[in-house]
C-alpha cells in the first residue's frame, strides 16, 4: 500500500539533529514472523504522536521494540541522539523511557501504595518518595484515597490510573502508553484524557497507542496510522482532522469511533 503523508515535516525524513526519539528501518517480529518492516518513526521532545490501527496491526509490537520488550531483529532506535536499541529493558528505561503495557502489569496482590513505593525503589537513587507521591496522588486523587486498598482490587480505570502513575514515579522523559482507554467506560476515558492533558503541558514527550483513532488523532499532534506492520498515513492533527473520512478510510473501518 502506498504512504501518504499530509503535514510537514515528514517523519519518514526525521532531522537526525532534533531531540525525541528517532524510529529508523525498525524490523521486529516473533520467531519466524517479521511484524514490523522498514519502519521509520520520530517523535519529537515535547510532542504527543499517536499511532493508530486495527488489531495485529503491530501497534504493541512498535512500543515493545522500543522499550526493550522485543528485541528488534534491525534498525535504530535513537533517544536524543543515543543509539538505545539493543539495550536491556532497564536500560532503556533508566534513560526515561517509560512504557506502560496494554496488560497494566501492575502487582495485583499489593496496595497502590505498594505498587508505586515498588516504582521509587527501582529509582535506586536516595531521598524521599514523598513528592514523588504527591505529584501523582495530585494528577489522579482517588489513588491517594485508595492507597491502602489492594490493587487487584480495584476498577479497570483504576488500576490503569496506577498503571500510569507508577511509570509517573520513574521520571519518564518518553512516556508510552499501549491503549490507556481500552476496556474503559467514556467516563474514565475521559478523566485519564484529562490527565494526560495536564501531562502535556509539563512538556511530556508522549508516544500513545490507541485503537479509537478518533479519539486519539483529536488529542495527538501528529498521528500515525499502522496497517499490516507498516504506516500507510501520517501527518498532524490539524490535517488529519480537515478530512474526516481520510483516516478511517486507511483504518478500513476497524477502528472503535467513540467522540
Ligand atoms: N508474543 C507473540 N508471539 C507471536 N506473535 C505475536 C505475539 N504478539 C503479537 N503477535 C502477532 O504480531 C502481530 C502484531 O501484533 P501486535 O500485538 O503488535 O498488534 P496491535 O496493533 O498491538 O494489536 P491490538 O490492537 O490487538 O493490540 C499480530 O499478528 C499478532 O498476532
Ligand atoms: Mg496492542
Amino acid at each position: 500500500m502506498t504512504t501518504l503523508t499530509t503535514g510537514t515535516p515528514p517523519m519518514h525524513t526525521p532531522d537526525v539533529a532534533r531531540r525525541g526519539l528517532h524510529v529508523q528501518g525498525l524490523c521486529a517480529g516473533y520467531g519466524k514472523a517479521l511484524v514490523l518492516e522498514n519502519l521509520d518513526l520520530f517523535v519529537p521532545e515535547g510532542q504527543v504522536v499517536a499511532v493508530v490501527g486495527p488489531n495485529g496491526a503491530g501497534k504493541s509490537t512498535l512500543v515493545r521494540s522500543i522499550s526493550g520488550a522485543l528485541k528488534p531483529r534491525s534498525g535504530s532506535v535513537r533517544f536524543h541522539g543515543e543509539t538505545i536499541s539493543g539495550l536491556a529493558s532497564h536500560q532503556i528505561a533508566r534513560r526515561g523511557i517509560l512504557h506502560v503495557p496494554e496488560t497494566r502489569d501492575i502487582f495485583g496482590g499489593m496496595t497502590v501504595w505498594e505498587n508505586l513505593m515498588v516504582a521509587f525503589d527501582n529509582l535506586n537513587e536516595p531521598g524521599n518518595h514523598k513528592s514523588a507521591f504527591d505529584a501523582v496522588y495530585e494528577l489522579f486523587p482517588i489513588l491517594h484515597e485508595f492507597s491502602s486498598r489492594v490493587a487487584g482490587n480495584l476498577s479497570g480505570g483504576q488500576q490503569q490510573m496506577l498503571a500510569i502513575a507508577r511509570a509517573l514515579i520513574g521520571r519518564p522523559k518518553l512516556l508510552m502508553l499501549d491503549e490507556p482507554s481500552l476496556g474503559l467506560a467514556a467516563l474514565v476515558i475521559k478523566d485519564i484524557y484529562i490527565a494526560l492533558e495536564r501531562l502535556r503541558k509539563t512538556g511530556l514527550t508522549v508516544l500513545l497507542v490507541e485503537q479509537n483513532a478518533r479519539m486519539a488523532v483529536a488529542f495527538a499532534d501528529y498521528s500515525v496510522v499502522l496497517a499490516n506492520g507498516a504506516i500507510v498515513l501520517q501527518g498532524s492533527r490539524e490535517l488529519l482532522a480537515a478530512d474526516d473520512n481520510l483516516i478511517h478510510h486507511y483504518l478500513g473501518g476497524t477502528a472503535r469511533q467513540t467522540a
